[in-house]
């Protein structure tokens, strides 16, 4: 008899969805030890989030998360806030003995997300930050070949996320939908929205990052803010490109943009080892390419291997080999690995610690932009 997990909710935007529907589905897909129950969503509109609660089937509303932090029947707090709520809300359901599990990045900055650390450790709560990339059936199978050697020494690791929204100078920052663009609620433009996720991925798949050089922009240097009515000065950056390179000697490019006419969401990542290659994109998720010069030579080629068949990673949970899921069911095998951790007692990654060492990361890449110089990794 697997056990009732009751998840808190707070905010219902476009993660709050994704989040719901991985909840809802997962535990007819996965057989696990434990079952989310939509216990309550919170939202500060009380009608919006009565009529979300409706559509997705939570059980109650709430409409300040401190009371949803107060309920008993509340295991498990889910933050899908921007990011300048993580922090406050993350230490304070710890506090509460919840669970936590939060949206990436973890924090606006290292120096937040450490305390954030602090506050799950002491308090012994799980916890976990939702870089679902890593559950892309194709990206954990890459982990895996890399993990068992299968390109021997990696040379390179080459990951880009680019996007092409920003683009018009009249978008006003700030407020619902374009908190991203105001740096009081995002902490950063592209680095810490976009590049997070490829350096989680690239920390996960490579190891540490010891130093770094980076360049960021700033195209459009003032926008109208919502909040205020007035022409502000952006402090995000639009664009950020990095050179790093890995405690084991790799050397790295990373790049991210939201000026990039014709992408919408191209987060690309390539690997060169010292016997094969591999390169994926989320354009075409379910494929992973693959070059062996092990290869017969004649046969030799880049392979285009579709990740769908049973002995896939995550597929075996799914439909019948060569059918093909998507972008959400990332969120679904999270939910898996969170639940199937708890029953385990041996909690999923990433972590608060985890997501943390992406910060610091973050951090350098901004030094580094400021100061034009070299900047090593911190902590
Ligand atoms: N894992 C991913 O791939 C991924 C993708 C998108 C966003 N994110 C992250 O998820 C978080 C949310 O992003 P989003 O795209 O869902 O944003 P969104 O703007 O769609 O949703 C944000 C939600 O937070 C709510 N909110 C704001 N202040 C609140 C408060 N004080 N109390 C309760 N609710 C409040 C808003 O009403 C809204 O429902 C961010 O940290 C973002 O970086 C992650």
């Amino acid at each position: 008899m697997s056990k009732p997990l009751n998840i808190g909710m707070i905010g219902y935007g476009f993660m709050g969805r994704a989040h719901s529907n991985a909840y809802a589905k997962v535990s007819h897909f996965f057989d696990l030890k434990y079952h989310p129950v939509l216990k309550a969503v919170c939202a500060r509109d009380a009608e919006k989030a009565k009529a979300f609660a409706a559509q997705w089937g939570y059980e109650s509303v709430e409409t300040d998360w401190k009371n949803l932090l107060k309920r008993d029947d509340i295991d498990a707090v889910d933050i899908c806030t921007p990011n300048n709520l993580h922090r406050e809300i993350a230490i304070a359901a710890a506090k509460a003995g919840k669970m936590v599990l939060c949206e990436k990045p973890l924090s606006m900055d290292a120096k937040e997300g450490e305390k954030m650390v602090d506050a799950v450790e002491k308090a012994g709560v799980p916890n976990m930050v939702w870089y679902n990339y890593r559950r892309v059936p194709a990206v954990m199978f890459a982990k895996n070949l890399v993990a068992a050697g299968k390109l021997g020494r990696i040379f390179h690791y080459r990951a880009k996320f680019l996007q092409d929204w920003t683009i018009s100078a009249d978008l006003p920052q700030g407020g619902q939908g374009l908190w991203r663009l105001d740096a009081a609620a995002a902490g950063s433009g592209v680095t810490g929205d976009l590049l997070a996720h490829c350096i989680d991925t690239a920390l996960w798949i490579n190891g540490s990052i010891k130093d770094v050089s980076a360049m960021t922009e700033t195209f459009v240097k003032e926008r109208k803010h919502n909040l205020t009515g007035k022409m502000e000065k952006v402090g995000i950056d639009d664009a950020c490109a990095f050179l790093a390179r890995f405690k084991n000697g790799s050397l790295a490019t990373f790049e991210s943009t939201r000026y990039a006419r014709g992408h919408k969401a191209l987060y690309t990542l390539e690997i060169n080892g010292e016997h094969a290659s591999i390169a994926w994109d989320l354009h075409d998720l379910h494929r992973l390419q693959w070059f062996d010069h092990r290869d017969e030579g004649p046969l030799r080629g880049w392979r285009s291997i579709h990740v769908t068949d049973g002995d896939h990673p995550y597929m075996g949970h799914w439909w019948v080999p060569g059918l093909a899921i998507g972008y959400e069911h990332s969120f679904v095998h999270q939910v898996a690995d969170f639940l199937e951790g708890l029953a385990k007692k041996k909690p999923a990654g990433p972590t608060f610690r985890d997501a943390l060492e992406t910060q610091y990361v973050c951090d350098a890449v901004l030094k580094s932009a400021k100061t034009g110089k070299w900047t090593a990794v911190g902590k």
